[in-house]
């Protein structure tokens, strides 16, 4: 073929906005091994690409003539017609859109080869499915060609893979590390604005946070593993934003149309968060639930005993506990010693018994809990 065909510049598709062109791209994969072809598939895939197969040369110009594929992933050692001869028509024939072309070779072809053929890439077998990917988005994105690919270290394509699943499972966990410090930062914040709002609490939702995971981990640890549970015990509260702040800081009794609006807090919390997938699972239960009582006489669905669930239960101990020692528009606060003996004394009627068990046993790391919390406020 006239070297001039060669020189021809590579037309590269326009690089589409990442929503449109994450669902557009599609990617053909020609190898002959099967195998490859699935782990070549599985890899490409994840990426949300739409993916088509073929074994040979002339299967693959077939199917690219029609179906126009954004890149083709092209083995160069193929029985028959050779990967080279097929990226050089790729290139040269509009019928097919001017897909990018990565070459993967597991002999001896060389860059100026790939070159030479209009490949975008070469890269060498075996190769790092994570490098795979990165290069159909430089090729795709148009950027710099890579024709001088090094293979990955090891002579296994299947330990190429997975190795890169360990570096990945690595990063998920780093980011999901990140993403959970992130979520709870802004849950956080969002309490505290509550707080300023309702400055008597000051910083209540952290410390009944803090107790509640003690005496949860205490008596039911499984309970834990819903993540939506502790985001429940910091925004408990959080229904409070639709009640009005002449009530939130009355100083004495409320009026029976003022407490029963003070009682709907729980309910606008679980509205409010009802569409969270963070709160969705115990958390959400919490938020609704954490004003019932053991014994039925709670709001607002008068639950009773197992009815209620054991987060709100165990919050609700909690709750209790950090309302009569602080300082509140309604009521002075109380030595630790006498809130414990309040807690006692509402055991089985109150609170479910099984929790004030446990808070007995757990009752001076409580405390110890609220003199840290209280030194670093
Ligand atoms: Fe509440």
């Amino acid at each position: 073929m006239a070297e001039a065909e060669h020189a021809r510049p590579i037309l590269r598709p326009q690089r589409l906005p990442a929503v449109v062109e994450s669902v557009r791209r599609r990617i053909l994969l020609v190898d002959d091994d099967p195998d490859l072809r699935l782990l070549l598939r599985t890899t490409v895939a994840a990426d949300e690409c739409a993916v088509e197969e073929a074994g040979s040369a002339e299967e693959a110009a077939e199917l690219a003539r029609f179906w126009r594929p954004s890149a083709v992933v092209l083995d160069v050692g193929l029985p028959g017609r050779s990967g080279l001869d097929l990226c050089r028509e790729l290139k040269l024939r509009d019928v097919y859109g001017s897909p990018g072309v990565v070459l993967l070779t597991g002999g001896d072809t060389n860059g100026p080869e790939a070159r030479l053929a209009g490949a975008d890439a070469l890269l060498r077998k075996p190769f790092s499915p994570l490098d795979l990917m990165a290069t159909i988005d430089r090729v795709l994105e148009g950027s710099s060609e890579r024709l001088d690919a090094a293979e990955a270290e090891g002579a296994d394509q299947l330990l190429a893979y997975a190795r890169d699943l360990s570096r990945l499972a690595q990063v998920e966990r780093a980011q999901r590390r990140l993403l959970q410090h992130a979520y709870r930062q802004t849950v956080t914040a969002l309490t505290d604005a509550l707080e300023v709002r309702n400055k008597a609490t000051g910083r209540h939702a952290l410390r009944v946070h803090r107790y509640a995971l003690e005496l949860t981990e205490a008596l039911e640890p499984s309970l834990l593993d819903d993540p939506s549970l502790e985001y429940g015990f910091l925004l408990h509260d959080i229904g409070k934003i639709g009640v009005p702040d002449s009530i939130l800081d009355k100083e004495g009794p409320l009026s029976p149309a003022e407490l029963l609006l003070m009682q709907q807090h729980p309910v606008i919390g679980a509205e409010l968060l009802s569409d969270v997938p963070l709160l969705d699972g115990e958390g959400l239960q919490v938020v609704r639930s954490h004003h019932e009582r053991w014994d039925g006489r709670g709001y607002p669905d008068g639950l009773e005993g197992d009815e209620i669930p054991l987060g709100a239960r165990i919050f609700a101990l909690a709750d209790a506990l950090d309302a009569m020692t602080s300082e509140r528009p309604y009521h002075r606060k109380l030595s630790w010693e006498s809130a414990v003996d309040e807690i006692l004394r509402e055991n089985g009627s109150q609170f479910d018994p099984q929790v004030v068990q446990v808070f007995a046993l757990r009752e001076q790391r409580l405390r110890r809990t609220q003199h840290d919390l209280a030194r670093t406020a």
